[in-house]
């Protein structure tokens, strides 16, 4: 995993130059991608782009075929990070122990830079085809992303989310519902993207790519009742994020619902299905999926 942390960092560190042949780039596109990096490079735990080179592998695929499409669906992460702190929607000032993007080059630029790293992820998965990936694979993978991006993901969800702080819920059982397709939709959605990209590209069958989705959106749903609990049990130093920041601005949590302990003991129990649906693939090749899903429901930030 940490020889995967390293070629997805080196990856990510080529995408995006500061310069082309030796000449320095335009000022305002160098200042542009200067932000796109400052969130992109350093402090990530890579989850998406992890997943995405594991799935690929398990169907039978070349780490490299995928790497273009893991360093994509990290720059869709990175992208929505970025707006997620603006003022506008959560009003960070704190990411991966520094500053927020915004805080550092500006709202103007900050929202450039995300516009900037989603259309660099379709360019990034386009060029898969020069791996060897058939056009087949590679469209079916970018209609994958453009799903986790827009109102079938990440912007429903975050727009479930700003709703979700000033929305009163009929009884229990309506707000767990309002939630579990809130958390889907913000972060289950990309993970499962994630998984789903990295089989395409690996050559998987329909039913093995059906079996790792199932998987990945369990992975995905636990990966944010984590993200939950974490906010209002760890420290802003140990998060590198201002933590009990979802119970400041009143966010609609799991923690909030079913309080830490439960959400914890429903985060384990998302981690149990995540790993049923795993049955069927090879035993040996399942270990990473099953050790990043682990990773996710006992992780400390
Ligand atoms: C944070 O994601 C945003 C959520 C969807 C909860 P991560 O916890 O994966 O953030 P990094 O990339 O490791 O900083
Ligand atoms: C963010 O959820 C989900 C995204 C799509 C970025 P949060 O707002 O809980 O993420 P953090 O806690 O700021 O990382
Ligand atoms: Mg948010
Ligand atoms: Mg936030
Ligand atoms: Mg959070």
């Amino acid at each position: 995993m940490k020889n995967k942390a390293k070629s997805i960092n080196k990856a990510l560190d080529n995408s995006i130059p500061l310069c082309n042949n030796f000449v320095p780039l335009w000022e305002p596109v160098l200042e542009v991608h200067k932000a796109m990096r400052y969130t992109l490079l350093p402090g990530g735990k890579r989850v998406r782009p992890m997943l995405c080179l594991v799935a690929c592998e398990l169907v039978g695929g070349q780490e490299s075929t995928a790497m273009p499409a893991a360093c994509a669906v990290e720059m869709i992460h990175a992208a929505s990070l970025i707006l997620d702190d603006l003022p506008c929607m959560d009003d960070d000032s704190l990411r991966r122990g520094k500053p927020t993007n915004h805080k550092v080059f500006g709202e103007k630029t900050s929202i450039l830079a995300s516009n900037a790293l989603r259309s660099l992820a379709v360019k990034q998965t386009l060029a898969s085809t020069s791996l060897g990936v058939t056009s087949e694979r590679v469209l079916r993978a970018v209609q994958e992303m453009a799903r986790a991006v827009g109102t079938e993901g990440l912007v429903a969800g975050q727009a479930a989310d700003l709703a979700g702080e000033r929305m009163s819920f009929k009884n229990e059982d309506d707000e767990l519902r309002y939630l579990e397709l809130m958390h889907v939709h913000k972060t289950a959605v990309l993970v499962e993207a994630a998984a789903v990209v990295g089989a395409i590209m690996g050559g998987g069958s329909d039913e093995e790519i059906e079996r790792l989705k199932s998987y990945a959106r369990c992975v995905g749903l636990m990966f944010q009742v984590m993200d939950d609990v974490l906010d209002e049990t760890k420290s802003s130093e140990e998060l590198g994020k201002t933590a009990g920041k979802d119970l400041i601005t009143g966010k609609l949590t799991y923690p909030k619902v079913m309080g830490v302990d439960n959400a914890r003991e429903y985060a384990k129990r998302l981690n149990r299905e995540a790993q049923e649906h795993l049955q069927g693939f090879d035993s040996d090749k399942v270990v990473p999926l099953l050790s990043l899903a682990d990773y996710i429901v006992k992780r400390q930030n």
